[in-house]
């Protein structure tokens, strides 16, 4: 067979096929397909001939049909059905080709997966893709790892099948081995984040105003008109406003409340907890996901004693309330997640470019929003910024939102209605903004129980009281 094709595809389910449909309809390309069982590989080359696909039944025929470096971007379940495909693909490729994994991958195991590979000579990049199955299809924004080699080759085909954002694909070689998955991840914290928040919106309007879907469906409609102008608040008016087939109810009330997840926030939350980074208001969203998927204990509890919910005075007032909450502490959880993207880089000495980050995240992803160029410009002002949310943009929008923010967060309070994102994100404000925190308590605390030691403000040293003696302080060496 001739070696025809410039770029191969490993995996045709929804969003493989439409990756390889999204290459293939670019000027240039012409794109190699394989799939474990060739039925999947022929329903694809049945429905889009357009493509010019050319398939392949077995791996040794995937490798001969590409043009070298072969470049084949892996779309299969994360997991051992990658590792599986990774190491077929190593047997047949040679030294200096290419191995992409697209799929939602753990950036650990991308690190691991990435070593192995380049012993053989072989590039591994881990990429991720986000944009769901549209995305796929008509221009994602991806976000790869791996060596500058395989950028070489791989960048302008990236780019060539990316969403545009400004006139600028939505693509950066993000970092080397796992900082491109390292980065996905990050993007789906935040995707947790911003998906509960709008739902706490939501729930705090529906609960608070007695407002039917429809109507709360105009609202995030005007909503999207301003700052929080966003996919996800678009997505969400078209949610709300569709009504049952079967019932005539609006869809939004006959889905079942417990929400799914397959981890990609667990793994967000996960890794900050090692890197000692507080992203509270990604972990509340996770945590939100299983309190509802708990139906035996939310039944056990649903006699638990509550407040009488007061009745919202002025509607319209409330409303543009929830949406300055709403808008404060999204901000907040893009702070969390780029400071999560800081200590990884740190950790794993990649070389991140925040705001590139923010560029990339403009187009074809799930939490692409107006406020990323915000963002980029804010890491363009001051690149060694140490907190997002203390950039000059973000304080002005943080003056003229806290307000409404608090009134919303205690309103929700006295009311009974959770609202756990937005409280933890105005609590994790208040703590970054705090002279002084309890934390000094907790010191004391630790030095009382466990002689774990103290530092003070007005000496240099390390301390520790003699609590069950004298009381006196003396001058220790810390080693707890
Ligand atoms: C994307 C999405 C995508 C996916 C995740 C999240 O960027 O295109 O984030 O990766 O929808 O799997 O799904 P869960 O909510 O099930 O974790």
């Amino acid at each position: 067979m001739a070696a025809e094709a410039n770029i191969g595809v490993v995996g045709m389910a929804v969003m493989g096929s439409n990756l390889a449909r999204n290459l293939a309809s670019r000027e240039g390309n012409t794109v190699a397909i394989f799939n474990r069982s060739y039925e999947k590989t022929q329903t694809v080359l049945d429905a889009h001939p357009e493509a010019k696909f050319i398939p392949a039944k077995d791996y040794a025929e995937f490798a001969a049909s590409l043009s070298k470096p072969r470049t084949a971007i892996i779309m299969v379940q994360a997991g051992k059905g990658t590792d599986a495909v990774i190491d077929a693909l190593t047997e047949v490729f040679e030294p200096g080709d290419i191995i992409v994994d697209g799929g939602n991958a753990l950036f650990g195991d991308t690190i691991r997966r990435e070593k192995a590979v380049r012993e053989t000579g072989i590039n591994f990049v881990g990429a991720g893709i986000s944009g769901g199955e549209e995305g796929a299809l008509l221009g994602p924004s991806i976000m790869p790892g791996g060596s500058d080699e395989s950028w070489v080759t791989l960048g302008p085909i990236l780019k060539s099948i990316a969403a545009v954002a400004e006139g600028e694909p939505c693509v950066t070689h993000v970092g080397h081995d796992g900082a491109g998955h390292f980065v996905k991840m990050i993007h789906n914290g935040i995707e947790y984040a911003d998906m509960q928040l709008i739902a706490e919106a939501y729930d705090l309007i529906r609960r608070g105003t007695g407002k039917t879907p429809t109507e709360i469906s105009d609202i995030f409609t005007e909503w999207n008109k301003g700052e929080l102008e966003s996919y996800l608040i678009e997505i969400t008016a078209e949610v709300l406003k569709q009504v049952d087939a079967s019932t005539g109810a609006p869809l939004v009330d006959v889905i079942l409340d417990q929400a799914g997840s397959k981890g990609t926030g667990v793994w967000t939350v996960q890794t900050a907890l090692d890197l000692g980074i507080p992203v509270s208001g990604i972990a509340e969203a996770v945590f939100a996901r299983s309190l509802s998927s708990k139906p035996a204990q939310r039944a056990a509890a649903a006699e638990l004693p509550g407040p009488s919910s007061p009745a919202v005075g002025d509607v319209d007032a409330f409303i543009e309330d929830v949406r300055l909450a709403l808008y404060a502490s999204k901000v907040i959880a893009y702070s969390q997640g780029f400071d999560a993207i800081v200590a990884g880089a740190e950790q794993y000495n990649w070389n991140i470019q925040k705001g590139e980050i923010a560029k990339i995240w403009r187009g074809g992803c799930i939490i692409r929003a107006r406020f990323l160029n915000r963002i980029t410009e804010a890491y363009a002002e001051n690149p060694g910024l140490v907190a997002l949310v203390t950039a000059p943009f973000f304080v002005d929008v943080m003056a003229s939102t806290q307000d409404a923010w608090r009134r919303v967060v205690s309103g929700a309070a006295q009311s009974g209605i959770p609202t756990p994102a937005f409280s933890s994100s105005l609590a994790y404000y208040d703590g970054l903004r705090a002279d002084r925190l309890p934390a000094a308590l907790v010191q004391g605390q630790r030095d009382f129980f466990g002689a774990h030691t103290y530092k003070r403000v007005d000496k240099d040293g390390t301390f520790h009281t003699l609590w069950s003696g004298d009381r006196t302080e003396i001058e220790a060496t810390d080693t707890h």
